[in-house]
């Protein structure tokens, strides 16, 4: 694990962006996992500004979103469709076809899970995995208690989560109790995983997902097992990390590595 700590939101958000522009140029036909939520949004809009600026190029590209609200329709504007439409895609030269996001409105959700996970084998596996974290560490959807080797599959949302995500509904009474996610063990696969954080709300639970043991009360601490995970902070969200000297010193270090 790389733990980088960077002094705000933008200088993470931007990394994470020169992270996937490096995936891209060394693999143009990549293919890229992305999360929700609002992590993520300041490396979407730096993508699209490479895009637009700097000619970054999506068009070989394939995408696999994480997760989808159970119930939303596409053109819900909580949905992540919606989201990831609206945030990304419709900025960028990514070919429709090539974009896969959980169906949140599917009639057989089995079935959907199973061709999910083999449309990601078949696409040759996720080069490059975007995450955020939620409060109570979870990654995705994967909630406290999911296995570690979990695959795509329908999740029971914690109150805690409704709660947190409220803010995006009316009220938490509309924010959809169940989820399709794909599992901590599906997320594992992926060659290479960037988890963001940003702001005290998060600082616990990268705590725990960092330095704790390894449990399924928080999946994100799962990726102590990944053997290429960075996680990029801002240093609000790295406040509860007890070895923050020893990550500054690896990164102060690195350029004289053998
Ligand atoms: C949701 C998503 C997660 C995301 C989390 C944190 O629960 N399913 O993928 O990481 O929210 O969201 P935010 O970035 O808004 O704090």
């Amino acid at each position: 694990m790389e733990i980088i700590i960077q002094d705000g939101y933008e200088a993470i958000s931007t990394q994470a962006a020169q992270i996937v522009a490096q995936t891209l140029n060394a693999k143009p036909d990549a293919v890229l996992g992305l999360a929700t939520g609002s992590t993520p949004l300041g490396l979407y809009k730096e993508l699209i500004r490479m895009h637009q600026q700097e000619g970054l190029d999506f068009s070989q590209v394939t995408t696999f979103n994480l997760d989808e609200y159970v119930g939303l329709p596409k053109q819900h504007s909580q949905s992540y469709h919606y989201f990831m439409h609206e945030n990304l895609f419709q900025h960028i030269n990514i070919s429709e076809q090539n974009i896969y996001i959980p169906s949140g409105t599917t009639s057989n959700y089995q079935a959907f899970c199973e061709w999910y996970e083999q449309r990601i084998v078949e696409c040759g596996g996720i080069d490059l995995q975007i995450l955020g974290i939620g409060s109570d560490g979870h990654m995705a959807f994967n909630e406290p208690g999911s296995s570690l080797g979990s695959r795509t599959r329908i999740k029971t949302l914690t109150s805690q989560t409704i709660e947190d995500n409220a803010r995006f509904f009316e009220s938490s009474d509309e924010v959809p109790v169940y989820s399709i996610t794909m599992g901590v063990g599906t997320i594992l696969e992926a060659r290479k995983i960037i988890l963001l954080a940003n702001g005290a709300g998060k600082a616990e639970a990268v705590a725990a997902a960092i330095e704790g043991p390894v449990t399924s009360m928080c999946t994100a601490s799962a990726l102590q097992m990944h053997r290429d995970t960075i996680f990029l902070l801002d240093q609000e969200s790295a406040g509860n990390l007890k070895m923050t000297q020893y990550y500054q010193w690896i990164q102060d270090k690195m350029p004289g590595a053998p």
